[in-house]
């Protein structure tokens, strides 16, 4: 009698009890590591950050000839005769961030001196590249910009220009 545990008034015996206790451990488990597996396949970008489509604004919150940084995104918006760019902060070189200095009217990149103008073009330094563009779209007057997947290209093109 002391080999067995009583279950629902049931006896069984010590063997096919730790059979069933084992049988739910695995089960605990199977579905923890199913959840896992869920919450590692969900996408981790949420709406409105970066490595998502963010909102920078109302097209006229952008004055022509305006490099306007938006922080959340990563990117400027560069507002130029024919249209919009989102350059990608995020130097081509070694990825240290660009920021735009206003007094220059040039984007300055701390880390080893490259220079780009408000097209993102290359005007000295040892960047391979322009900045990198962001897809960017006008939706019902606002500036929406896809911070998914940069556009890397080798130069400016007023095909880029979005209005
Ligand atoms: S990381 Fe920008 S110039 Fe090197």
């Amino acid at each position: 009698m002391s080999e067995d545990r009583l279950i629902e008034g049931k006896t069984i015996s010590r063997r096919r009890f730790f059979l069933y206790a084992w049988a739910v451990s695995v089960v605990a488990v199977m579905g923890e590591a199913v959840g896992m597996l869920f919450k590692f396949i969900q996408p981790r970008v949420q709406e409105g950050a970066f490595g998502g489509k963010i909102t920078a604004g109302k097209m006229e919150e952008f004055p022509l000839g305006s490099v306007t940084s938006i922080k959340e995104g990563r990117f400027f918006i560069s507002h130029l005769e024919g249209g919009f760019l989102a350059l990608y902060s995020k130097c081509p070189h070694l990825g240290c961030l660009a920021p735009w200095i206003e007094g220059e009217g040039q984007f300055n990149c701390p880390c080893h001196g490259a220079l780009f103008n408000e097209k993102g073009e290359l005007l000295s330094g040892p960047s391979p590249r322009p900045l990198d563009l962001f897809p960017l779209e006008i939706v019902e007057g606002e500036i929406v910009v896809d911070t998914s997947t940069p556009i890397l290209r080798k130069q400016f093109e007023e095909s880029q220009l979005v209005s």
